[in-house]
């Protein structure tokens, strides 16, 4: 496939926030995207353009019975170095969404470098700033109009970018977290590990009442008990019991993070016991107040490592440790910003540079 490059002349470009690290998570947008077609059992017409609205048929598929997945990377600039965090990873879990949710796969070389192209088109959007990256949202949804339940067998691909600073208002500091046992997210058997727009949809009613109370994100807890946490909002999550840091295995459930996958790895690199294993939230609880839980955080893409500070159960809130950043919280943090943004040593061969 030729990749078609068609750009916004240079007076008609937008103006770059002066400062990505105050705007709003994902508020703004650069002037360029990619996007493909797929019809016919293939994709077509691959093209880099203005980003523009997209024109869709009130009858699309992905209006009506949710099939869309997408993706969230972050692309950093260190002077004129431009790196990407495991872009590969995204990709792949693209196309295991697309599996679960009946869409087509799409060939990871061609996408990685269309997504390369682009990010060279819009190299100047990439912040410096310490903090600050371009975020990328890789999007897949399903075109064909048709109100019958089933696949399409047509599909848009497109990829756009934001600057951005820290997903919480907070910045990098701890985040209050309010446990559900009203909600679900999701249930066995069901689109929890696949990154698809359900799941969100299926957060938002949770998260709206958590943030009336203060809270920054639900804890999931798991359909079938309400026993065991399973992530929280954008994140997956991690506990450290004593020495031990322990994450809930990825049971089908849980979204299967590629930063959390990071986190792990460096964890055990640096001689922590690391288990994914069912975590109760009643020996959560039990642990926060025996002083057995020192920290919990969580890690995603967006949130990077998100210390969480308070967890609300039941009615009560619990303090973890004295409710500050944990020293591995902290350190997680700079290990994983240092290696994403090119200032650290990266031993483990995840960061992409682009030429
Ligand atoms: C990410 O961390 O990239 C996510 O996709 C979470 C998000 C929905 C903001």
């Amino acid at each position: 496939m030729k990749l078609k490059v068609e750009l916004v002349p240079p007076e008609s470009r937008k103006e770059r926030p002066e400062d990505p690290l105050s705007l709003e998570f994902g508020s703004v947008f650069t002037d360029h995207m990619f996007a493909m077609f797929y019809a016919d059992n293939e994709w077509k017409n691959p093209r880099i353009g203005p980003y523009s609205n997209l024109s869709l048929d009130p009858a699309a598929l992905c209006l009506h019975y949710g099939q869309g997945i997408f993706e969230g990377l972050k692309s950093y600039r260190r002077g004129e170095r431009v790196f990407l965090f495991r872009p590969r990873k995204n990709l792949e879990r693209l196309n295991a969404s697309a599996i679960r949710m009946v869409m087509p796969q799409i060939d990871i070389d061609f996408a990685l470098e269309a997504l390369i192209e682009l990010l060279r088109v819009e190299r100047d959007w990439i912040p410096e700033l310490k903090g600050s990256s371009l975020y990328v949202r890789p999007t897949m949804i399903a075109t064909e109009p048709k109100l019958g339940v089933r696949a399409s067998h047509t599909y848009l691909y497109y990829v756009i970018l934001s600057p951005v600073g820290p997903y919480f208002k907070e910045g990098f500091s701890p985040v209050k977290i309010m446990v559900s046992e009203k909600y679900v997210r999701a249930a066995d058997g069901g689109v929890g590990q696949a990154k698809t727009i359900g799941n969100y949809a299926a957060s938002l009613l949770g998260g709206k009442e958590a943030m009336e109370r203060g809270y920054s994100q639900v804890m999931w807890l798991d359909s079938h008990e309400r026993k065991y946490i399973e992530e929280a909002g954008t994140m997956n999550i991690f506990v450290l019991f004593d020495d031990e840091l322990a994450t809930p295995p990825l049971s089908g459930t849980i979204l299967p993070g590629i930063t959390r996958e990071s986190a792990m790895q460096i964890a055990q690199d640096w001689g922590y016991s690391l288990n994914e294993r069912p975590i109760a939230i009643d020996e959560v609880i039990d642990g926060i107040k025996s002083g057995k839980v020192k920290e919990i955080f969580g890690t995603g893409t967006a949130a990077i490592i998100a210390p969480i500070g308070e967890l609300y159960f039941r009615e009560k809130p619990h303090i973890v440790g004295d409710g500050t950043i944990g020293a591995l919280s902290q350190r997680m943090f700079d290990e994983l910003t240092g290696i994403q943004s090119g200032e650290r040593e990266d031993t483990r061969g995840w960061v992409f540079e682009i030429e």
